[in-house]
């Protein structure tokens, strides 16, 4: 990270809204994105297709280090290419966030990815979502959130969204997937999901996606990071 670049991370569990909330929060201020997960669910579509299993770190790397990808915004939407493949449609499945996660415990992955997410730290400014932005990422960013919210609450939003995308859905195995998910995602030896000791930790349960940002542009102010 350019010391002169200021980073603002947003981590923490599946459904908690980080995604949408950095997403707002890097327009509203003229920021760059990270949405790091994607990366992962890009490592997993390519596991995927080349029928590498997650537990073979060597190949999982390979895939990870050789990752042909590349981002781009249009209507407000990320549009993510794979090998020239538009492929946001089919990283929000199931099976991709499943695989993702499992490639996300392997540490060669991990290693493999993270500079290039370190590369996103161009000015003015970045603001980057995941689980070890403000942990192992950027440790030195200036503004550290820990998004949270009840297990129930995460699935229904999820449920919602996979809903509205066209996928065919069931509240209970979601939940299910999502404590599953969580429970790897916490426990993994390498960069385990927790808020960094200097994070500021907000519960969306119960709170729409405007009150969290007005929470959080808040802590922007406050902390002098914008005009
Ligand atoms: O954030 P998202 O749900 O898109 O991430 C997909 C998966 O990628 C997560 O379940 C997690 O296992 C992994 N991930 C990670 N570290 C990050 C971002 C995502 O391990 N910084």
């Amino acid at each position: 990270m350019t010391a002169s670049v200021p980073v603002i991370t947003i981590d923490g569990p599946v459904g908690s809204g980080k995604g949408t909330i950095a997403a707002r929060l890097a327009e509203t201020l003229g920021w760059n994105l990270l949405d790091s997960g994607a990366l992962y669910r890009l490592v997993a579509i390519a596991a995927l297709d080349a029928g590498v299993k997650p537990e073979d770190a060597a190949r999982s790397a390979g895939l990870a280090q050789r990752l042909d990808c590349e981002f781009s915004q249009a209507r407000g939407e990320v549009i993510a290419r794979l090998g020239g493949v538009d492929v946001r449609n089919r990283m929000r499945t199931n099976e991709v966030s499943t695989m993702a996660s499992k490639v996300a415990a392997v540490p060669a992955v991990r290693a493999a990815l993270a500079e290039r997410q370190r590369a996103f730290a161009q000015p003015p400014g970045l603001v980057a979502d995941g689980r070890d932005m403000g942990t192992v990422i950027f440790p030195g960013a200036q503004l550290k959130i820990y998004l949270t919210a009840s297990v129930e609450a995460r699935a229904e939003r999820r449920y919602k969204q996979l809903k509205e995308k066209g996928e065919n859905v069931n509240l209970s195995r979601l939940l299910r997937d999502i404590e599953a998910r969580d429970h790897r995602d916490m426990n993994r030896e390498v960069a385990p999901l927790r808020p960094a000791h200097d994070a500021v930790v907000v519960d969306s349960t119960g709170l729409s996606v405007d009150e969290v940002l007005e929470k959080v542009v808040k802590m922007v102010k406050e902390k002098s990071l914008t005009i």
